[in-house]
């Protein structure tokens, strides 16, 4: 079996949807040599995406960045993608009306994809303000998407105001601002949730660590896994 085909509970292969409308297009997927579990096994854990997502300030950056780093030095292999970076370069012909939010998070969503599939855990950092995308993400990743609330209150987010962003945004000069003038819709039954109003970075990173020792690495790599 392959990424592009699905086993049907008859037992047959299948093409998946997406393979079905590119072809459509007369688009054919390309099935790689290297087997995704292969790839596991060479770096002992799966590869995946966690999503986080909450209010401008929340510490979802910081948190992002201290993840890479101490996965990177437990042997894993791990990368951030971040609001600011990708709105710099892939994205940068995107605003901040709801359209371009969902197409923002639709393009981040298939590159992380694409990290996961490679064995990488993709590390997440976008508001991505509103549930239909959140779900979109999920749809466009499958299993390996772990959806992280990064639940810091709003006042709180303000205070910090790392950015300046919300000052301006209260003073009415940056339109559409997430929860000032735009909304943030909290998820509904999030993977996992981290309080960074109460607990410290490093007690932050923790948690994700933990989460991730228990979902993503391989306690047998001489094992094909499941
Ligand atoms: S998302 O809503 O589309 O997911 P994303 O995470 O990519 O947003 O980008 C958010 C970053 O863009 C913020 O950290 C902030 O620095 C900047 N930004 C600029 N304008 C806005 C705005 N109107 N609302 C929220 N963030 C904004």
């Amino acid at each position: 079996m392959t990424q592009n085909t699905i086993k049907t509970n008859t037992g047959t292969n299948t093409k998946t949807a997406k393979a079905r409308e590119a072809e459509a297009r007369n688009i054919y997927i390309v099935d790689h040599r290297v087997g995704i579990e292969d790839r596991w096994v060479r770096t002992g854990h799966r590869g995946g995406v966690l999503w986080l997502t909450g209010l401008s300030g929340s510490g979802k950056s910081t948190l992002a960045l201290g993840v890479e780093q101490a996965l990177h030095q437990l042997g894993y292999q791990a990368y951030v993608l971040d609001g600011d970076n990708v709105r710099a370069g892939l994205n940068k012909d995107l605003g901040f009306s709801p359209q371009e939010r969902s197409e923002n998070i639709r393009r981040i969503a298939e590159v992380a994809a694409l990290f996961a599939q490679s064995g990488t855990l993709a590390v997440t950092a976008f508001i991505s303000p509103y549930r239909e995308d959140r779900d979109m993400a999920r749809d466009i990743i499958g299993d390996g998407f772990h959806e992280v609330f990064i639940d810091a209150a709003l006042g709180v987010c303000e205070r910090r105001d790392p950015k300046g962003l919300y000052k301006r945004a209260r003073a009415g000069e940056i339109p559409e601002f997430t929860g000032i003038s735009a909304p943030y819709e909290a998820p509904a039954k999030p993977d996992l949730v981290i309080d960074t109003g109460r607990l410290d970075i490093e007690a932050s990173v923790h948690r994700v660590l933990d989460h991730v020792e228990s979902h993503f690495t391989l306690v047998d790599t001489r094992l094909r896994v499941a």
